[in-house]
C-alpha cells in the first residue's frame, strides 16, 4: 500500500512509526512531517488547505489511504474531498467531525442522546450570557465553541473574571470566529481519562485508556500546555470502568452519529471525567489524541493500516484488535520559554536510545541535515516495558539520551498512574518507591 499520513505533530509521528512497520506498506508518504518522520518515510510540503492539491498529489503517488492526524483538515471537509474522488482516508467527514469542531453541537448531541454530560447553556450574546452567569451558582467552565487549538476552555475562578471572559471571548474575539459562539457549564471535578476508539460507523474497539498531563509543571502547577505527558494503560480505568464508558458514552456517540446520517469512521476520542456520579463525557474529538497516541499506538499488536482499512470499508468487526502487555509512558521535552514564549533553532544532540524506547519528533525540522527545534513540544519519549514503573523508568532514562540548550520536562508524569494502580491494589513493588 502507498499511504499518506496528513500532520506534522508527535501524534504523526508515532502514527507514521507504527504505520512504517506494517508489511503491507509499499512507500508512506507524511505531509508536512517533522524530522523525525522523515525516518519512517519521505515528507513531503503539501498545502492541505487546498484540497484539489492534495487530490493532485494522491493520484499522483497513487496513494491508496490516507490517515488524517489533525482535527483543522477534518473539519475542513478534507475526508470528503478525497471520498468523493474515490480515494480512501481514514478520518471523518466533515459533518462527523462536527463532534469536535462544534462544542455546541456536541453538547446538544450528547443531551439529545442522553450521554452524561455537564449541564450547559449556549450563547451568543454577552448580556445573555451574564444575566445567565448571575442567576447560577456553581461553579462554571466557559468554552468557545469552535477550534480553538485546545486554548478556548477557561475555568474562571470568580463571577468578575468569568464575566471578562464571556467579553473577550465575544466582543473582543480573542479565539476570533471560534469564539462567536460560548457555552457556560457546570464545572465537574474528578480524574480524567482519554478514551480513543476505532471505529467504521458500527463496530467499535477501544483503546487502552490513558492520562495525559496538561499543566507545565510538576505536581499539576503552572500553566496549561498542550500535554507535557502521558501513560496508557491507566490504571484507574479499571474493566468495569471501561464497560460504562462503552455503553453510556462511545455506543451511543456511534451509534447516534450513524442514525443521525453523519457515521464517524476513523478515531472517536472521548474525554472523560471520572466523577462521584459516574462517567461524564466532558468532549470528543475526532481523531488520534495528542500525546496519548505516543503511548497507545507502542503498545498496540495489530497493523494499524488492517484496522485502518478495515475502518474504511466498514469490516472493523473481522479485525482481531490486540494489545501488548505492560505499560507505556510518554514524556514530553518543550522548548524553554513554551507556552508562551517559544525558544527554537537550536541544535539537538542524540545519543543511543535503549530498547522499547522511541523518540517521537514534534516541533523540530532538519537544517542542513542537523536536526534542529522549531517549536514549543520538540520531543516525546516513549517507553514501554512490563509495568507502569519500569516504563517510567525507562522513559527518563531515554531522556537523559536527548540534549538540546533549554530544554524543559515534568519529572513527575505517571507518578499519579502508580498511585491509582496501589489504590486499586494493582501496583507491583516497584510502584511502592513513590518518593524517588
Ligand atoms: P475540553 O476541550 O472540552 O475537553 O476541555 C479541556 C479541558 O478543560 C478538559 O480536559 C478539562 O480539564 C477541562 N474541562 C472541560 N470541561 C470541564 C468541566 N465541565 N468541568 C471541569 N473541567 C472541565
Ligand atoms: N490530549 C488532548 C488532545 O489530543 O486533544
Amino acid at each position: 500500500m502507498n499511504v499518506l499520513i496528513i500532520g506534522s505533530g508527535g501524534r504523526e509521528h508515532a502514527m507514521a512509526w507504527k504505520v512504517a512497520q506494517s508489511p503491507r506498506l509499499t512507500k508512506l508518504y507524511i505531509a508536512p512531517g517533522n524530522a523525525g518522520t522523515a525516518d519512517c518515510g519521505e515528507n513531503f510540503l503539501l498545502d492541505v488547505t487546498n484540497h484539489a492539491d492534495v487530490v493532485r498529489f494522491c493520484k499522483e503517488k497513487q496513494i491508496d489511504l490516507v490517515l488524517i492526524g489533525p482535527e483543522i483538515p477534518l473539519a475542513d471537509g478534507l475526508a470528503d474531498s478525497l471520498t468523493a474522488e474515490q480515494i480512501r482516508c481514514f478520518g471523518p467527514s466533515q459533518a462527523a467531525a462536527q463532534i469536535e469542531a462544534s462544542k455546541s453541537f456536541a453538547k446538544d448531541f450528547m443531551a439529545r442522546h442522553h450521554i452524561p454530560t455537564a449541564r450547559y447553556a449556549t450563547f451568543n450574546k454577552v448580556s445573555d450570557a451574564i444575566a445567565f452567569l448571575e442567576r447560577t451558582d456553581y461553579p462554571v467552565v466557559i468554552k468557545a465553541s469552535g477550534l480553538a487549538a485546545g486554548k478556548g476552555v477557561i475555568l474562571p475562578e470568580t463571577l468578575n473574571e468569568a464575566m471578562s471572559t464571556l467579553e473577550s471571548i465575544l466582543i473582543d474575539k480573542t479565539f476570533g470566529e471560534a469564539g462567536s459562539e460560548v457555552i457556560i457549564e457546570e464545572r465537574l471535578s474528578g480524574q480524567e481519562v482519554s478514551l480513543m476508539a476505532f471505529t467504521d460507523g458500527k463496530t467499535i474497539v477501544p483503546m487502552l485508556p490513558a492520562q495525559d498531563h496538561k499543566r507545565l509543571l510538576d505536581g499539576d502547577k503552572g500553566p496549561n500546555t498542550g500535554g507535557m505527558g502521558a501513560y496508557a494503560p491507566a490504571p484507574i480505568f479499571t474493566a468495569d470502568l471501561m464497560n460504562e464508558a462503552m455503553e453510556s458514552v462511545l455506543k451511543p456517540a456511534v451509534n447516534w452519529l450513524r442514525l443521525e446520517g453523519t457515521p464517524f469512521i476513523g478515531v472517536l476520542y472521548a474525554g472523560l471525567m471520572l466523577t462521584q456520579n459516574g462517567i461524564y463525557a466532558l468532549e470528543f474529538n475526532c481523531r488520534f489524541g495528542d500525546p496519548e497516541t505516543q503511548v497507545v499506538l507502542p503498545l498496540l499488536e495489530t497493523d494499524l493500516l488492517d484496522i485502518a482499512d478495515a475502518c474504511v470499508d466498514g469490516k472493523l468487526e473481522d479485525v482481531d484488535i490486540r494489545w501488548k502487555d505492560g505499560a507505556a509512558v510518554c514524556v514530553v521535552l518543550a522548548s524553554s520559554g513554551y507556552p508562551e514564549k517559544v525558544v527554537s533553532g537550536k541544535d539537538v544532540r542524540f545519543e543511543q536510545l535503549p530498547v522499547n524506547t522511541v523518540c517521537f519528533h514534534a516541533g523540530t525540522k532538519i537544517n542542513n541535515g542537523q536536526v534542529v527545534t522549531a517549536g514549543g513540544r520538540v520531543f516525546g519519549v516513549t517507553a514501554w516495558a512490563e509495568s507502569l514503573a519500569e516504563s517510567i523508568k525507562f522513559a527518563y532514562d531515554g531522556l537523559d539520551k536527548i540534549h538540546f540548550e533549554g530544554m524543559q520536562y515534568r519529572k513527575d508524569i505517571a507518578k499519579r498512574g502508580l498511585v491509582n494502580g496501589l489504590y486499586h491494589g494493582l501496583a507491583d513493588e516497584n510502584g511502592l518507591k513513590l518518593e524517588e
